[in-house]
């Protein structure tokens, strides 16, 4: 028998009905779906209501977890959210998303490291199964990005979408599971990619408002560099940590951030397309919901004992991977 781990026992995922195409951007703003396909490969993203808040989205997604994985309101003990779009500045969503679900025995909070959101709360959503005291993990990485989005910015418009998915972390000791995990953040970083205003350090006025500073602010091009390189690093370190080497995994799953970096990362690595999920081209970006919606995509193509690596990089700089076994 193993040690006692951590182990994704099912994935749920929602993303709201609109669709954002880029036909459309070509209506909002001086683009073309030519160089947003060529620059990003992005063709769509879904758009949550205006009066439908994140934990919106993320309680859809528990409540398809819980539907499939058989899990019931009150089996949940602990219950992480991760999302830079939470519905207030307190309290909580995850404490929202609970009440949504009608779920009394657990308790919640969300961590905020932008892309990398759902890599640390999975990691910390591990760490409470790896002591023996907690059975039932939700993991949840949601943002509705449009919220925080200048539509007549284009710099940062096509990028983004809405969406969540979340996992239930179980224990076992088969072997498989959450094996290691390798997070990194560098807040020098913060100055490429953030939201100017709206925070303690300037809380919001009317010049503020004015000013447009309550919207993501982003330097693409630092930021593509930092995120190829923070996603290679981490995924050979964590690989060679564990005595494996990119020949040995069956799947990278990748924060869907821009389809030139995923295809950058997944070249230097030498792992092919195959092997890599990518559904950048339906979602866009969606912040700490790329990673659960991809393995809810791919869901049915995962087999109990495939090595994967999960990967992501965002504001903060926060950046990390994660090294696990599928066990269902
Ligand atoms: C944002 C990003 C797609 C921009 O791509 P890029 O190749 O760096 O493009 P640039 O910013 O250099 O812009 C190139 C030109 O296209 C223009 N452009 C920018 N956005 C455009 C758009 N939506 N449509 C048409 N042209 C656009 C620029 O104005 C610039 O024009 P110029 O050469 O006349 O000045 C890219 O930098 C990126 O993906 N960065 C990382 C983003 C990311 O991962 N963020 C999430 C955090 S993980």
């Amino acid at each position: 028998m193993s040690k006692l781990r951590a182990a994704i026992k099912g994935v749920g995922a929602f993303v709201p009905e609109k669709v954002l195409t880029n036909a459309d951007l070509e209506k909002m703003v001086d683009t073309s779906d030519e160089w947003i396909t060529s620059r990003t490969g992005i063709k769509e993203r879904h758009i949550c209501p205006p009066d439908k808040p994140t934990s919106y989205m993320a309680a859809k997604a528990v409540e398809d977890l819980m539907q499939k994985s058989g899990l019931t309101p009150d089996d949940i003990d602990v219950l992480i959210c991760a999302t830079v779009t939470p519905d207030t500045v307190f309290p909580d969503t995850a404490n929202t998303i609970l009440h949504t679900i009608n779920a009394k025995n657990g308790f919640g909070f969300d961590i905020n490291a932008a892309c990398s959101g759902f890599l640390y709360a999975l990691t910390v959503g591990s760490k409470f199964i790896e002591t023996g005291t907690y059975n039932n993990v939700v993991v949840v990485g949601a943002d509705k990005m449009s919220s925080i989005i200048d539509y007549t910015d284009r710099a940062t418009c096509i990028i983004f979408g809405d969406g969540a998915g979340a996992v239930l972390l179980g224990s076992t000791t088969s072997g498989n599971g959450v094996i290691d995990s390798i997070l990194r953040g560098d807040g020098a970083g913060r100055e490429f990619l953030h939201m100017k205003a709206g925070g303690s350090a300037k809380p919001a006025n009317h010049e503020t408002v004015d000013n447009k500073e309550h919207f993501v602010y982003q330097d693409g091009k630092p930021v593509f560099k930092a995120a190829v390189n923070g996603m290679i690093s981490t995924v050979n370190e964590v690989l060679e940590r564990n005595g494996l080497s990119t020949k040995d995994l069956d799947w990278l799953v990748p924060h869907q951030a821009n389809m030139r970096i995923i295809s950058s990362v997944g070249d230097t690595l030498d792992i092919p397309k195959e092997k890599i999920m990518i559904n950048i081209h339906k979602y866009g970006n969606t912040t700490a919901g790329t990673l659960p919606l991809c393995l809810n995509d791919y869901e049915k193509q995962l087999k109990k004992g495939d090595k994967v690596v999960l990967t992501a990089f965002g504001g903060g700089f926060t950046w990390g991977s994660v090294y696990l076994i599928w066990d269902y």
